[in-house]
Parts: structure tokens; C-alpha cells; sequence
């Protein structure tokens, strides 16, 4: 089966074909971050006139890359949301007209489901059940993954994701937009002990095995810091250092606990924070002690992208052959939580 992937959600538009033999064929990215950049976040009606326009080239170059034809497609995955709602229109359209076109199926995919499958993308693949650390930009969940569509939620953050947490320290320590790379690469010149800063919810993991996730305090903690100190260029890389550190710590004492309640020794970690170093390193340590594996998608499949839409389409498809309806219509899912998507329907 041959599916063509198109990721349009937020500031990334992202379009790959998947062979359902032979792998990944061919993927491309065009990023917004220049775009925005000046604005300090995401401008939703420039995100989705910019998708207008680099959509159409991107499919062609892939399908090019990927030495295939419009006619050889027998499907095509779309980002139906959660996400900006112009911005899924775009990738929502252009998927269920190239469908309605070609007489072949379109299927909406959960945006969250393709972080959370990428890591199936890679040679070294985890089988299920396994336990997934989400951790995006508007997104930081624990979840039990016991198949395609088979999603129990463990814990997510009660207020900011840890990837905004990222985004909003970055700004504060005059760093551009998104600040998670940037704040990652900062960090690196500075020590983590300098300033001891609040790991949040820990307290609760130790008291009732509470998995959800708060960065709120953290994150008053460091401009609370801040505001009192002349922030020097040493200053900054160490406040960056000790920031990420509290950060790492939390996400992985919540990620030991969950694999413990749930019994699982596979652990996957996805979205754009996944590709931070620093959280790797300290996961990866944790899993050689505590005799359990890691699973991480390619760093490039960390962020947004259409290989992780277009596998995720192609592991619903597979599992619901019926589904064999021509698009006559559509609808995008601006908010969409995780946990009601349901299986694919096996044939019957
Ligand atoms: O998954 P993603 O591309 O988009 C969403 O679905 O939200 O994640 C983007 C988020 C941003 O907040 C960005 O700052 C963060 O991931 N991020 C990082 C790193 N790379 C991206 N945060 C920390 N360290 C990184 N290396
Ligand atoms: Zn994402």
C-alpha cells in the first residue's frame, strides 16, 4: 500500500509517502519558524496561507523522491487535528481532493497518534504494549498504548506542556521562537547546580502515585529568579541548564512511575521536547539501570512531520479494509482528545 502523508497542523507543513513494504520513501518539511519568528509565536492566518502555498510543491517534490506518480497512491493520511483550524483545513482539503480525485481512500489522523506511533518508523521498533511519554508543544501525556487506537490515559500536565515551558523560559532568556532547540543549546554552556529550582508533582508521585504533570510552578520559579539578578551571559546558560534539568527529572521520575504501575519495561518517547539531549541522556541512563528500553523516533520525526501522518494512516487503513468509502466530505478536529480516538474496525 502506498500512502501519502500530509501534516499541516501548527507552523510545519510536512507531506511523505510510506510504502507499506519498503518503508519511508521519501519525506520533506517546510517550517514556518521564519515565518512567526518576529512575532514570538505562531500567527494562525499566516500559518495557513503559508500551507496554501507550499503544499502542492512539497507533494509533487516527495512523489518525485519517491519516484512514484499521483496514480500509484492507494491512499492518502491527513492531520484532521487537534491543531490551528485554518491551518488543518489546508492539509484537509488538498488530502480529500487528491482522494475524491484519484478514487482512493482518505483517512484523518490524530495528530497526537503520529508522535506517538513514529517510533515505529525506526529499525529498531517497540511492539506494543508499551508506554508513550508525549511531550509537545501543546501536549505532555503518559499514556498505555496497547495497539493502534487502544490509548489509556496515565497522566498529562495540568497546565502548560512541557514543550511551552520550553518556549516561554526561551523567550524570557531573550532567545527566538521556538525556544526549545535554542534553550537546549544554551544550556549546554552552563552548569545545573547553580540554581536550585522545584521539581513539580514529584511530591504527589511519592504520595498517591499521581502522574499528571504541572509547570506552572517551575516556571514562576525561574522568572521569579530572573527578575532579581542581572542576567549576565553565564547567568543565562546556567539558568537554562538548571531549567531543563527540573524539567528532564520530572518527566522521567513520572515515566519510571508509569512503567511500574502499568508493569510495561518498553517505554516510547515522542514529540518535539523528545528531542532534547539532555532528556535522552538521563532516560537512557534510567533505562540501563532499571533494565528497560527506550524507544525514540529519528531526531527529525521528534518535531512535526508527514512520515509519522503517513505511517499512522497506513496502520488505521491496514487494520480497516472496509473502509473502502470515497471522501464526499470532511472535517477537521481543532480540539480532539486523545484518549476518545477509537481502534480501527476490523473487517467483519
Ligand atoms: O511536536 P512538536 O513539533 O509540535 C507540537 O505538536 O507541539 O513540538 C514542538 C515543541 C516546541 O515547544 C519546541 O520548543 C520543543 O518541541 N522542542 C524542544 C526541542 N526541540 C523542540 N524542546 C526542548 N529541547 C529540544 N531539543
Ligand atoms: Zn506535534
Amino acid at each position: 500500500m502506498l500512502v501519502l502523508g500530509i501534516e499541516t497542523s501548527c507552523d510545519e507543513t510536512g507531506v511523505a509517502v510510506y510504502d507499506s513494504f519498503r518503508g519511508l520513501l521519501a519525506h520533506a518539511l517546510h517550517s514556518q519558524v521564519a515565518l512567526h519568528d518576529a512575532y514570538g509565536g505562531v500567527v494562525p492566518e499566516l500559518a495557513s496561507r503559508d500551507h496554501i502555498r507550499r503544499l502542492l510543491p512539497l507533494v509533487r517534490e516527495v512523489l518525485r523522491k519517491a519516484g512514484a506518480r499521483e496514480a500509484d497512491l492507494d491512499a492518502v493520511a491527513y492531520t484532521q487535528g487537534p491543531g490551528l483550524a485554518g491551518a488543518l483545513l489546508v492539509g484537509a482539503a488538498v488530502a480529500n481532493s487528491f482522494a475524491f480525485g484519484l478514487g482512493i481512500r482518505a483517512i484523518g489522523v490524530h495528530h497526537l497518534e503520529g508522535h506517538l506511533l513514529s517510533p515505529l518508523l525506526e529499525k529498531k521498533a517497540p511492539s506494543f504494549p508499551f508506554v508513550a511519554l508525549l511531550v509537545s508543544g501543546g501536549h505532555t501525556q503518559l499514556m498505555r498504548v496497547a495497539g493502534v487506537g487502544d490509548y489509556e490515559m496515565l497522566g498529562e500536565t495540568l497546565d502548560d506542556a512541557a514543550g511551552e515551558a520550553f518556549d516561554k523560559i526561551a523567550k524570557l532568556l531573550g532567545l527566538g521562537y521556538p525556544g526549545g532547540p535554542a534553550l537546549a543549546e544554551l544550556a549546554q554552556e552552563g552548569r545545573s547546580d547553580r540554581f536550585a529550582f522545584p521539581r513539580p508533582m514529584l511530591e504527589q508521585l511519592e504520595k498517591n502515585g499521581d502522574l499528571n504533570f504541572s509547570f506552572s510552578g517551575l516556571k514562576t520559579a525561574v522568572v521569579t529568579l530572573t527578575r532579581t539578578r542581572a542576567l549576565d551571559e553565564q547567568t543565562r546558560a546556567d539558568v537554562a541548564a538548571a531549567f531543563q534539568e527540573a524539567v528532564a527529572d520530572v518527566l522521567v521520575a513520572k515515566s519510571l512511575a508509569a512503567m511500574r504501575t502499568t508493569g510495561l519495561d518498553r517505554l516510547v518517547v515522542a514529540g518535539g521536547v523528545g528531542a532534547n539531549v539532555r532528556l535522552r541522556s538521563v532516560l537512557d541512563a534510567a533505562a540501563s539501570r532499571g533494565k528497560f528500553s527506550v524507544f525514540y523516533p529519528a531526531l527529525e520525526f521528534c518535531t512535526d512531520n508527514g512520515a509519522m501522518i503517513a505511517l499512522a494512516g497506513y496502520l488505521r487503513l491496514k487494520a480497516d479494509e472496509a473502509a473502502r468509502a470515497l471522501p464526499l466530505g470532511f472535517t477537521v478536529r481543532p480540539r480532539w482528545d486523545l484518549a476518545s480516538v477509537a481502534p480501527p474496525e476490523t473487517p467483519g
